[in-house]
C-alpha cells in the first residue's frame, strides 16, 4: 500500500494555507503549541486535567482501565451529566444567561436561561420518574428540533435513564426497530414538527411504531403548538398516552440528580453499518462528558459571550455532543433552529445568524455545497460580521467548498475547523485548533491533543496512505454495540490487534496532516492506482458548472475499475454531451488522466440519506447494472429509480 503514496500525493496537492490571525491567536482558548507534546507525554494526566473542570460527586481512583477492546475511564468516579450541564451553572453569573435560544420554522421563538432550563429538566425528570422510569431503563426520544428534545435528553441523564434519540425523519418501522432493540419503556414524541412549511406527524408515526413493540408502557406527547396542536390529528390512547404539558403542570421542580458511575450508560445511538441492521452505539458518562466538554471548549474556542450554532439535528451524534452536552457543560449559549435552510427562502440560515448575532457556526459540507449552489446573493443580503469561527463535520470537505465557506461566510477572517469524528468516537478526534493550526482546505489536520491516530496498512504497518487507525483508547469512545459484543469486536477491533478501525481511508502529507479520504469502500482502484472518490468529486465540483457530484467505481475488464460520475449541475446549466466531455477533461486536468471518469451521468438529485450523506452503494449498483439495494434510508427513494432509468437510457445511446 505504501507504494501508492506517491500516486496519492500527485493526485491532490493543496498548497493554500491559512494561519490564524494575530488577533485570534492572542485570545485563543488554546494558545500554547506545546499542548500536543504535553498531552502525548502523559495522556492520562492530560485528560485528567480536563475531567477536573467538571463537577464530580466522588473522584475517580484510576484514570483508565484498558482491557482491549474495552476501556473504562475515570474508574470509580461519580457524577451526573445534567448536573454538570445545568446545576453547576446556577451559583454564578451564568444563572440568568441564555442557555438555549430556539427558533421554530414558522418563526416562533423561545429562550431559556440556565435557571429556566434547570427547572424544566427537573420537572420533566420527575414526570419520567412518575411514569415508572427508573435508573437504567431506556427511553426513546422521537421529537422535532424543539427545546423539549434537549429537555428530554437532559431529564433522562438526570435520572440515569439511558436515552435513544431517533431522528424525526425516520420511518415508523425504523423507529420500531430501535425501540425494540433497546427495549424502551417510554417513548417521547410530539404531535408534529415543521419541515419546509409542511407538518411532520410524529405522533402518528410513533403510534404505528409502538404497535410493533411490546415493551412500551407510555407515550409522552409534546404539543408543538404554532398551528399544529389542536388540529385534531392526534389520537391519544387511554392509559398509554399522556400529554407533556398536562404532566408538567403538576410536576415538582425539585429533583435530585441520580449519582451515576463514570461508566454508567448515558445513551444509545443507532447508526448504520455495512449490514442492514443498525448498530446501537453505546456511550457512557464520565469519559464522554470529559471529551465533549474539552473539545467544545478548545476546538470552537468557546468564550462566555459566544452565540454558538450547530445546525445538526439532535437525532444525530453531532446534536448530542455539540448541541446539548458539550456546549451546555461549558455554560454556553446555544442556538437551536427547527427547520430547513431554504424555508421560507434560501436566506433563512443567514437571517438567523444576523438576527441572533451568531459567532460560531458549525455545519456539514453537504449544506455548504447547497449554499454554493444557491449563490452568494443569499448570504450577501445579511450581516454575518459577528461570525468569528466556522466548523464542518460529516464528510471530507472538498477544497472548493472550503474556500467558498472561508470567503463568503467567513469573510476571509474566520478560522475553519474541519472536524473528523464519528458516532462511535462520541467526540471530535482530528481537527485543527483554531488559534494554533495553519489550515489547508480539505484536511482535518491533526489529532486533538491526547488522541493517538495514524495511518496503517492491511497488516498494521505504518504508511502514508492507507487506513485511518486510532491507536490508543480515548475518553468518549464507544463502549460497545448494544446487545452485540460480537459485532463490536468484529467491526472495529478485528483488523489490527488492539487498534480501532474507523473504516476511513486517509493519507498523510508533508506537514504531517491527515487527509480523510472517505470510507474505505469509497476508495477506487483504477489500473493499480488508488483514487479517492472524494478527489474526483472535488475536481468536478471545482468546475464552475457543477453543484455536486458523486463518484463510484465500476468494474472494468482491464483497469480493474473505471470511474462513473454522477453530477448535479448548477441551475441553468445544461447536461449536454459537450458538458460531459468538458468535465471529463477538467478532471483529467485537475488530477491526471488516470482519474478521468469513463462516464458522466447528469442528474437533478443524488440519492441521499436523511442526514445528507450520498449513498454511493446505490450508485455503485446503478453503475454496475445490478439490482438496486435497500433504499429505505433515503430521503427520497424515487431519486434512485429515475437515475437508474436515465443511466440505462444513456448507456444504450
Ligand atoms: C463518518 C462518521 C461525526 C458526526 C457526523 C457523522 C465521515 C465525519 C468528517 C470529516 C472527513 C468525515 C467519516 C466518518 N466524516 N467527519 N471532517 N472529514 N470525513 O457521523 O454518521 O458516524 O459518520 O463521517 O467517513 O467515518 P457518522
Amino acid at each position: 500500500m505504501s507504494g501508492d503514496a506517491g500516486a496519492f500525493d500527485a493526485l491532490l496537492s493543496e498548497e493554500r494555507r491559512f494561519s490564524p490571525s494575530e488577533e485570534f491567536r492572542a485570545h485563543a482558548v488554546v494558545a500554547d503549541p506545546g499542548v500536543y507534546e504535553t498531552a502525548a507525554a502523559d495522556r492520562e494526566g492530560y485528560w485528567e486535567r480536563w475531567a477536573r473542570e467538571l463537577d464530580w460527586f466522588q473522584a475517580w481512583d484510576r484514570v483508565l482501565e484498558w482491557d482491549p477492546p474495552y476501556a473504562k475511564w475515570f474508574v470509580g468516579g461519580k457524577l451526573n451529566v445534567a448536573h454538570n450541564c445545568l446545576d453547576r451553572h446556577l451559583d454564578g453569573p451564568r444563572r440568568n444567561k441564555a442557555a438555549l435560544v430556539w427558533e421554530g420554522e414558522p418563526g416562533d421563538v423561545r429562550t431559556y436561561t440556565y435557571w429556566d432550563l434547570h427547572r424544566e429538566v427537573s420537572k420533566f425528570s420527575n414526570v419520567l420518574r412518575g411514569l415508572g422510569v427508573e435508573k437504567g431503563d431506556r427511553v426513546a426520544i422521537y421529537l422535532p428540533m424543539i427545546p423539549e428534545a434537549a429537555i428530554a435528553m437532559l431529564a433522562c441523564a438526570r435520572i440515569g435513564a439511558p436515552h435513544s434519540v431517533v431522528f424525526g425523519g425516520f420511518s415508523p418501522e425504523s423507529l420500531a426497530d430501535r425501540i425494540n432493540d433497546a427495549r424502551a419503556k417510554v417513548v417521547i414524541t410530539a404531535d408534529g414538527g415543521y419541515r419546509r412549511g409542511g407538518i411532520v406527524h410524529l405522533k402518528a408515526n410513533a403510534d404505528e411504531a409502538v404497535r410493533l413493540c411490546d415493551c412500551v408502557e407510555h407515550v409522552v406527547v409534546v404539543a408543538r403548538g404554532a398551528g399544529i396542536t389542536g388540529q385534531g390529528q392526534v389520537r391519544m390512547e387511554e392509559g398509554r398516552d399522556v400529554w407533556y404539558h398536562d404532566l408538567m403542570e403538576s410536576a415538582s421542580a425539585v429533583c435530585e440528580p441520580e449519582v451515576m458511575d463514570s461508566e454508567d450508560l448515558l445513551y444509545i445511538l443507532y447508526t448504520s453499518g455495512t449490514t442492514g441492521k443498525p448498530k446501537g452505539v453505546v456511550h457512557t458518562t464520565g469519559g464522554y462528558l470529559t471529551q465533549v466538554y474539552a473539545t467544545t471548549k478548545a476546538v470552537f474556542d468557546l468564550k462566555e459571550d459566544d452565540m454558538y450554532w450547530c445546525t445538526a439535528d439532535v437525532g444525530w451524534v453531532t446534536g448530542h455532543s455539540y448541541i446539548v452536552y458539550g456546549p451546555l457543560a461549558n455554560g454556553a449559549t446555544v442556538l437551536m433552529y427547527e427547520g430547513a435552510p431554504d424555508w421560507p427562502d434560501r436566506g433563512r440560515f443567514w437571517e438567523i445568524c444576523q438576527k441572533y448575532g451568531v459567532t460560531i457556526f458549525y455545519t456539514a459540507p453537504t449544506a455548504i455545497r447547497a449554499f454554493m449552489r444557491w449563490g452568494e446573493d443569499w448570504p450577501g443580503r445579511y450581516d454575518l460580521s459577528r461570525i468569528r469561527l466556522l466548523g464542518t463535520v460529516g464528510e471530507p470537505i472538498n477544497p472548493e467548498a472550503w474556500m467558498w465557506y472561508h470567503r463568503v461566510i467567513g469573510g476571509e477572517r474566520c478560522p475553519i475547523v474541519d472536524t473528523w469524528w464519528q458516532t462511535e468516537t462520541g467526540a471530535i478526534m482530528i481537527t485543527p485548533l483554531p488559534g494554533l493550526t495553519d489550515t489547508k482546505p480539505g484536511t482535518a489536520t491533526r489529532p486533538f491533543p491526547g488522541i493517538e491516530a495514524t495511518i496503517l496498512d492491511d497488516v498494521g504497518g505504518e504508511t502514508t496512505a492507507g487506513y485511518l487507525a486510532i491507536t490508543a483508547p480515548w475518553p468518549s469512545m464507544l463502549r460497545g454495540i448494544y446487545g452485540d459484543d460480537e459485532r463490536y469486536r468484529a467491526t472495529y477491533w478485528s483488523k489490527w490487534d488492539g487498534v480501532y478501525f474507523p473504516g476511513d481511508g486517509a493519507k498523510r502529507d508533508g506537514d504531517d496532516y491527515l487527509w480523510i479520504l472517505g470510507r474505505v469502500d469509497d476508495v477506487l482502484n483504477v489500473a493499480g492506482h488508488r483514487i479517492g472518490t472524494m478527489e474526483v468529486e472535488s475536481a468536478l465540483v471545482d468546475h464552475q458548472s457543477v453543484a455536486e457530484s458523486a463518484v463510484v467505481g465500476k468494474t472494468h475488464d482491464i483497469k480493474g475499475q473505471s470511474i462513473a460520475a454522477f453530477v448535479t449541475l448548477k441551475e441553468g446549466v445544461e447536461g449536454t454531451a459537450e458538458m460531459e466531455a468538458t468535465l471529463k477533461q477538467h478532471v483529467a486536468d485537475k488530477i491526471g488522466a488516470i482519474a478521468r471518469p469513463e462516464m458522466v451521468v447528469f442528474t437533478a438529485d443524488l440519492p441521499k440519506t436523511r442526514s445528507g450523506k450520498i449513498m454511493r452503494r446505490l450508485l455503485r449498483d446503478i453503475a454496475e447494472g445490478r439490482a438496486v439495494g435497500d433504499t429505505t434510508t433515503l430521503a427520497d427513494p424515487a431519486v434512485v429509480q429515475r437515475l437508474k432509468e436515465k443511466y440505462e437510457e444513456e448507456g444504450d445511446a
